[in-house]
């Protein structure tokens, strides 16, 4: 369901065909999205996902400032809007992105560029829910568009920081060698993040439990969006972690080292 192959191959997908999904691919999708298993995160909550066709294979419904083509589905993430519901949302909603990779379907994560006022009245929101993320769901073109081909690269899709920038070993300072750490963290690096900014630093200690900080952008918590959606971001990165290593046990155990900087904060650890 979830593999490594899926996160090798997944990237979002911002032009569709507007084919509809058939029966069997929506069976599949509702009963993964009404299995609680599929739906609670690492903290303990559980995400509601709700899944919304177009008609006419247009995505005039769900305004995404033209961003997303003909999108025939879209997927709605919903949660609380606090640090743990954020992380779990994250958490949750990239194993169901990996789950419709799987699947041969094309998905964006989407998180600033759709129309959350308006969605937040289509969807019917319990008295402390709100919409983090939706994303597509269909068969994406073969070729990227010219807007999307521009949108990546002013973003530098492809790219992710070096990874000694990212992964360390006991503290902040000194780079990975070992190699069965370093195979598992390269699946994290690789992982989609709001703009792309990448704000996971990983310190894998002596007895290879991973210590995951939050490294902010500064500036991004961004007052626009109205939450902090670096945290789906932890909870992504979490979540490649965990089926690259093939399982783990999630603690709160802050190591005694010395931050990276003003902007970090300790988040959890998986051994
Ligand atoms: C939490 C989150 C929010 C995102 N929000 C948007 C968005 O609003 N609009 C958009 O076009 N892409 C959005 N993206 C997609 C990222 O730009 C994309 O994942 C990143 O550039 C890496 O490209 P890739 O997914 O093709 O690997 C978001 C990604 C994440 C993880």
């Amino acid at each position: 369901m979830y593999n490594l192959e899926c996160i090798k191959t997944r990237k979002s997908i911002r032009t569709y065909t507007g084919e509809k999904l058939n029966e069997d691919q929506k069976k599949s999708i509702l009963d993964y999205i009404s299995d609680d298993k599929n739906l609670i995160g690492l903290m303990g909550n559980k995400i509601r996902i709700e899944f919304k066709e177009m008609e006419g294979g247009m995505s005039g419904k769900i305004g995404t400032y033209g961003m997303i083509k003909n999108a025939p589905s879209y997927l709605i993430g919903i949660c609380r809007n606090d640090k743990g519901s954020l992380l779990d949302c994250g958490y949750v909603f990239e194993k169901l992105i990996l789950f419709l990779e799987n699947m041969n379907l094309g998905t964006c994560w989407l998180g600033g560029t759709f129309e959350r006022k308006q969605l937040s009245t289509d969807i019917s929101l319990g008295k402390d829910e709100f919409i983090p993320v939706i994303t597509p769901v269909g068969k994406g073109t073969s070729k990227f568009s010219i807007k999307e081909s521009i949108v990546r690269r002013s973003i530098k899709a492809d790219k992710r920081l070096d990874f000694d920038k990212l992964f360390f070993n006991n503290d902040f300072s000194t780079g990975i060698e070992n190699e069965r750490a370093k195979e598992i963290l390269r699946m994290v690096r690789i992982a989609p993040s709001a703009s792309n900014k990448q704000p996971w630093r990983v310190v894998v200690d002596d007895e290879n439990t991973a210590h995951f900080y939050i490294e902010r952008t500064p500036g991004y918590k961004s007052a626009k969006i109205g939450y902090d959606i670096q945290w789906l971001d932890i909870g992504i990165a979490i979540s490649h972690y965990l089926i690259a290593k093939g399982g783990g046990n999630i603690l709160i155990d802050k190591p005694d080292i010395e931050m990276l900087s003003e902007h970090s904060e300790y988040v959890a650890s998986i051994k």
